[in-house]
């Protein structure tokens, strides 16, 4: 297990850690995101998905739980899914939105915010954490922590 720690100060430092790390990212990868409301885990992602040039406009699935997103690597096209868990009660909602179908496909990028809400499933399957924890002093501070898994 490779971790690294970083601190982010702005929203726009967030992105930047984003960016740089969708270099590691191979298809079929999943990164499961923890850390409470409003830290920037969306912000993370836009950063991944500005580095596969994704044009469509990146927010929390809050609702629709998944959002697709279609952006390439090596002048191919590439798949990402974007998951906010926030609102799973349980594992049979999970199964009802064909959670397993999307992370385990191997053609794609998932990124899966409140990764927690699905038990053990992306603890035991997923090939990074990021963690983002809001500063109580100063507002705009983060400390992201990375693991390879
Ligand atoms: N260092 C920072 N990194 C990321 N977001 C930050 C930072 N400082 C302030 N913010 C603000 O915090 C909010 C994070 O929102 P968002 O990424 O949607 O959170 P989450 O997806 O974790 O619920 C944004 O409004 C952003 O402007
Ligand atoms: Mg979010």
């Amino acid at each position: 297990m490779e971790k690294y720690n970083f601190v982010s100060n702005s929203e726009q430092e967030t992105i930047d850690l984003g960016d740089k790390f969708a270099k590691d990212l191979k298809v079929g990868d999943i990164v499961a995101f923890y850390g409470d409301l409003g830290t920037g885990k969306t912000e993370f992602i836009k950063g991944i998905c500005n580095y596969f040039n994704v044009s469509d406009i990146v927010t929390s699935p809050t609702f629709t739980i998944i959002n697709h997103y279609v952006g390439t690597l090596n002048s191919k096209q590439l798949d990402i899914f974007h998951l906010d868990l926030y609102r799973i009660k349980n594992l049979d909602e999970l199964q009802g939105i064909g959670f397993s179908d999307c992370i385990y496909d191997a053609n794609s990028i998932k990124l899966i915010e409140w990764a927690d809400k699905s038990g053990n499933i992306l603890k035991e399957n997923a090939n990074y954490s990021v963690e983002i924890i809001q500063n109580d002093v100063e507002e705009n501070n983060r400390t992201i922590n990375i693991t390879k898994l």
